[in-house]
C-alpha cells in the first residue's frame, strides 16, 4: 500500500467534516476512517468519517492517476487514511458537501473489520463496545450525551450553581444499603458513592447552590432497560430551596436540555430517527402531580384494564405504571408527596400531613424516572430518629448530622440520571447504549 500513498501536501489546511462548509471551493486535508464506499469502472466514492460527520469523497481515475485510483479502491471499512482535494458544495451529497480527491495517504488498512454493514446481534455488539463506538447512531449517541450534559452545566452555572465535586470512596449509604458496592480500602470497608447528595448538602451550606456531576454505583440486580451499575447523575442542591424551587430547577434544567439538543444536534437527531419537534413538544409546563392523586388514578386505570400492574397505593410505582403515566400525558409529569416508607431517611416530612415525604420524581415517556430528589430534613433530632430508623451506622452520619447543627437551614435538591435522560431524548430505549462503555450486572467488559 504504501507505494501508492502520497505525501501529504504541507500547505493545505487539515480541516474536519462539521467545518467543510467554511471551506467551499478551497483545497482542504481531510483525516479518518473509511466508513464506507462503492463505486465502478473509473469512478470510486469513499465515505470517510472523521468523528465530526462523514462526507463522501470522489476518487476519478483519470484525475487522481492508476496508483492512487488503485489505493482507493483498496481501501477496507475502518482503515484509516488522509486525502486531500476541493470541497464543493452539493445539494444530494451527504451533508451537502463533497470533497474532490487529488491524492490520499493510507495509515493503517484494516483487516477483517467485525462490525459489518449486515445486522449483528446486541450481544456481539456489546462485547465489541470498544469498536461499536464508530457507528453512526453509536457516535451520534455520543454526541448527544455530551452536549445534554454542556446543556445542563451551562444551565446551572447561569443561574450561579458553583460545581463541587463529590468523592467515590464514601464511608456511609446514601439511597439504601441493599445496593451498596464494598470495595476494601485498606483493611476496613468502603463504599463507591451512590450519591454525592449529602456532601452536596455540605456544599450547599459552604457555597447556597452547588451541583456534583460524577459517575454512581448501584448494585442493582435488576436487568432493566433502565439499570446500569455505574451509570453518571448530576446533582443540584440548594440552600433555602422548598419543594417548588426544586421541582422548578430541574423543570428549568431540562428544558433548557431538550432546546440545546435541537439546536445543536441536528444531524444527530436525524441519524437516530428523532423527530426534533417531538423533543420540542416536552418544552412545555410540566403537570405537577401528588402521589396519591396518580395512585388514584392508576387504580381506576387497571379496573378499567387501560393497563395491567401490580401496584397498589403506598407502594413505588414499577415500568408498568411510569409507562402509561408518560402515555396518558405525553411528557414529563412531577410526582411530589410521596409516602415516607418508600423514601430515603433524609428527606423531609410534609408539615401538613407527616406521613408523606416532601419528595418528587420525574416520570418521563418511555425512559420512565429521570429524576429523584427531595427537600431535605433539617432537624437534627429528627434525621437522627431517621437514621436509627433505618438502622444506618449512626457514628459514620455524625459529619452529615453537623450541617444541622451549625446554621440549619431549609434545603432540597435532586439527582438527574444522566444516562436515562439521553435515552429518554434520543428515544434510544436501552440506557446500555447511553453510556460509552457500559456497566450492568452481567457486563463488566469491555
Ligand atoms: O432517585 P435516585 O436514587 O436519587 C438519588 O440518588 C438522590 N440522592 C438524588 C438527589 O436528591 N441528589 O436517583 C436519581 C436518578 C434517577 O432518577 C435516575 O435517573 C438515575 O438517578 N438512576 C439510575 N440510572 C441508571 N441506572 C440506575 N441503576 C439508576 N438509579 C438511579
Ligand atoms: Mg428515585
Amino acid at each position: 500500500m504504501a507505494a501508492a500513498s502520497q505525501d501529504l501536501p504541507a500547505d493545505l489546511p487539515v480541516i474536519r467534516v462539521r467545518d467543510l462548509s467554511r471551506h467551499v471551493g478551497e483545497r482542504v486535508v481531510l483525516r479518518g476512517w473509511l466508513w464506507n464506499q462503492r463505486g465502478k469502472g473509473r469512478l470510486w466514492f469513499l465515505l470517510l468519517r472523521d468523528g465530526s460527520g462523514i462526507v463522501q469523497c470522489v476518487v476519478k481515475r483519470d484525475a487522481v492517476g492508476d496508483d492512487c485510483f488503485e489505493a482507493a479502491r483498496s481501501l477496507t471499512q475502518e482503515s484509516s487514511f488522509s486525502v486531500w482535494g476541493e470541497v464543493r458544495a452539493d445539494e444530494r451529497a451527504r451533508g451537502g458537501h463533497e470533497l474532490v480527491v487529488e491524492g490520499l495517504t493510507v495509515h493503517q488498512r484494516a483487516e477483517g473489520y467485525p462490525i459489518t454493514p449486515k445486522e449483528h446481534g446486541v450481544g456481539f455488539l456489546l462485547d465489541h463496545r470498544h469498536l461499536w463506538i464508530r457507528s453512526r447512531r453509536q457516535a451520534a449517541l455520543l454526541r448527544v450525551r455530551h452536549r445534554v450534559a454542556m446543556a445542563m452545566r451551562e444551565w446551572l452555572d447561569a443561574q450561579g450553581f458553583v460545581c463541587v465535586d463529590a468523592p467515590i470512596f464514601t464511608p456511609n449509604a446514601c439511597e439504601g444499603t441493599s445496593t451498596l458496592f464494598e470495595v476494601d480500602y485498606f483493611g476496613r470497608p468502603a463504599y463507591l458513592s451512590q450519591s454525592g447528595q449529602l456532601y452536596e448538602e455540605a456544599a450547599a451550606m459552604a457555597l447556597g447552590r452547588v451541583y456534583s456531576f460524577g459517575p454512581t454505583f448501584r448494585a442493582e440486580k435488576s436487568k432493566t432497560r433502565r439499570h446500569l451499575t455505574e451509570f453518571w447523575m448530576l446533582e443540584p442542591e440548594i440552600a433555602f430551596a422548598d419543594l417548588d424551587e426544586v421541582c422548578a430547577t430541574a423543570e428549568g434544567m431540562v428544558r433548557h436540555v431538550l432546546r440545546e439538543v435541537v439546536d445543536r444536534c441536528e444531524a444527530d437527531l436525524a441519524d437516530l430517527e428523532r423527530d426534533p419537534d417531538d423533543v420540542l413538544a416536552w418544552d412545555r409546563p410540566w403537570p405537577r402531580l401528588r402521589y396519591h392523586d396518580v395512585a388514584r388514578q392508576l387504580v381506576a386505570w387497571q379496573e378499567e384494564e387501560r393497563y395491567q400492574s401490580e401496584f397498589t397505593p403506598g407502594d413505588d410505582l414499577g415500568a408498568p405504571d411510569e409507562t402509561v403515566l408518560g402515555e396518558e400525558y405525553g411528557c414529563p409529569v412531577f410526582v411530589t408527596h410521596w409516602p415516607a416508607e418508600v423514601k430515603a431517611f433524609y428527606m423531609k416530612r410534609d408539615p401538613e400531613d407527616p406521613s408523606l415525604a416532601l419528595a418528587l420524581d420525574v416520570i418521563a415517556p418511555v425512559a420512565g424516572e429521570i429524576v429523584g430528589g427531595s427537600v431535605r430534613e433539617e432537624d437534627e433530632a429528627e434525621l437522627r430518629r431517621r437514621i436509627r430508623e433505618h438502622d444506618l451506622p449512626e457514628e459514620s452520619f455524625e459529619w452529615y448530622l453537623d450541617l444541622r447543627r451549625f446554621g440549619s437551614v431549609p434545603h432540597g435538591g435532586f439527582g438527574i440520571g444522566l444516562e436515562r435522560t439521553v435515552s429518554w431524548i434520543t428515544g434510544v430505549e436501552h440506557v446500555r447504549e447511553c453510556i460509552p462503555f457500559p456497566r450492568t450486572i452481567q457486563r463488566l467488559t469491555p
